[in-house]
């Protein structure tokens, strides 16, 4: 299999990141969004200073992104952060989404979040699956929580705690630490 490095993102990534957020939006299995981004608008997420954005690349080109952003403005919940994972099509089903959630929870963890989460469309396998495969369970699912090209859509939340929250849950359930 090809090789697949993660590095951080830098400003000179925004073409390729909102390239493959673009598709992803036009595909309509990922988000309920359905304006495109512009490359401008990827740039000003490189002002969220605490919020881990990694890309993969494969053979020299940016694959695939992830990237972590503010849950809610209270002080209470600046622990946890949403995430989003993207892959180009031509580059799916080959590691890279696997292999950017390997590195995103250390990096999160090193920024001092005790918990990661996201909503993914019950439809989503991939996501679910990888979510699933990275210590995700499923806390629920909030029915009918937006419309998408005007039909209603449910989506599952996803959750992951992270460093100390983590191994807190261990000692709660009395399980032994992974
Ligand atoms: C979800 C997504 C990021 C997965 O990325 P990827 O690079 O294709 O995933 P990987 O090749 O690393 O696969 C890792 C694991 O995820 C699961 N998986 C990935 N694609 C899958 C699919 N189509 N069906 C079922 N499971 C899948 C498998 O468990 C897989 O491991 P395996 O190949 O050993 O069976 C990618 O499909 C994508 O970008 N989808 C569109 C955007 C999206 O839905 N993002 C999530 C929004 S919440």
């Amino acid at each position: 299999m090809e090789r697949v490095e993660v590095r951080t993102a830098v400003e000179q990534d925004a073409a390729a990141i909102a390239e493959i957020y673009n598709e992803g939006i036009r595909g309509r299995g990922a988000t309920f969004e359905t304006r495109e981004r512009t490359v401008d608008e990827v740039r000003a997420w490189f002002r969220r200073e605490r919020h881990p954005l990694l890309v993969a690349e494969m053979g020299g080109a940016v694959v695939g992104w992830v990237a972590a952003s503010e849950y809610r403005p209270r002080d209470c919940y600046a622990g946890v952060a949403e995430f989003s994972v993207y892959v180009a099509g031509r580059a799916r089903r080959r590691g890279v989404g696997d292999a950017l959630m390997r590195a995103f929870v250390p990096a999160l963890e090193a920024a001092g979040f005790w918990k990661v989460l996201s909503r993914i469309f019950p439809e989503n396998a991939a996501s679910l699956a990888l979510c699933a495969r990275h210590g995700f369970r499923v806390v629920g699912t909030y029915r009918r929580h937006g419309r998408l090209d005007g039909a209603w859509r449910d989506t599952v939340i996803v959750e992951r705690l992270l460093g100390p929250a983590e191994e807190q849950e261990d000692e709660d359930l009395d399980r032994p630490s992974r």
